[in-house]
């Protein structure tokens, strides 16, 4: 097993840390990678808040953690990726990258990203594969409680490696939780836009961050 360790919220050290991942699994044969770096924990508090209240170092760190990080590892590895045909990249997101979830606009925007498309679209034979994380809890949200909607990460893990090769874009993962989202999607716009916004308010006041 090979290690490299950076912080990536130091932006001046972000090509460094990156180089130092290539140069780690250079001699490797490197077919799958997976993304699953990113959160707010610990510097956007608190975490749900109206747009206007984040700073800028908030929005930068964000959008570092979640995609500017993890989209500059896989353009660098991309050749690697390619030479070693079939491979495949697999992004831990979030599902409010699709949810529209009221005081979490960064966070949100910066989940956004997918590559699926143009893979398709080259003929390349990567697959690159977004699992749609709810909440779970895990060493750094130890304190949600789990239930039949909020799994374990270890509970999520085998189901969500599963979707490897079901050739969507973009999946659940989890399958309470794909319920839970198909159940949204059907109901109409406005009415799922109330039940988001209804969520979205209890967790802007329940945050035990909020002043
Ligand atoms: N848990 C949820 O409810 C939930 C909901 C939606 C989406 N997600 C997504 O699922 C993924 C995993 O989240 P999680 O709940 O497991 O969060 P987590 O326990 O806080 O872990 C986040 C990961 O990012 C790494 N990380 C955080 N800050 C870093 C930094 N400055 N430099 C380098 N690495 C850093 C952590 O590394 P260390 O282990 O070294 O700290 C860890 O591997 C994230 O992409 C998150 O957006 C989670």
């Amino acid at each position: 097993m090979k290690l490299a360790i950076a912080d990536v919220l130091d932006r001046d050290n972000m090509s460094a840390a990156i180089d130092q991942v290539v140069t780690s699994v250079g001699d490797l044969h490197l077919t799958v990678l997976i993304n699953n770096i990113g959160g707010i924990n610990g510097f956007v508090k608190p975490q749900f808040k109206p747009f206007k209240n984040h700073t800028t170092q908030e929005i930068v760190a964000t959008i570092d953690l979640n995609n500017s990080f993890s989209m500059q590892l896989t353009n660098t590895l991309f050749p690697v990726l390619k030479k070693n045909e079939p491979s495949l990249v697999i992004n831990i997101g979030s599902m409010v990258a699709n949810l529209k979830m009221p005081y979490l606009a960064v966070y949100s925007a910066a989940n956004a990203a997918n590559l699926a498309a143009e893979m398709r679209l080259e003929n390349r034979k990567i697959e690159i594969l977004c699992i749609l994380v709810g909440n779970t809890s895990t060493p750094g949200r130890h304190t949600i409680r789990t239930s039949f909607t909020v799994p374990t990460a270890r509970v999520m893990t085998a189901p969500a490696l599963k979707r490897v090769g079901c050739s969507r874009d973009a999946e659940a993962g989890y399958f309470p939780r794909a319920l839970q989202q198909a159940s949204l999607a059907l109901i109409s716009g406005w009415l799922a836009a109330i039940f988001i916004g209804m969520e979205a308010t209890k967790l802007r006041d329940t945050d035990p961050e909020a002043s």
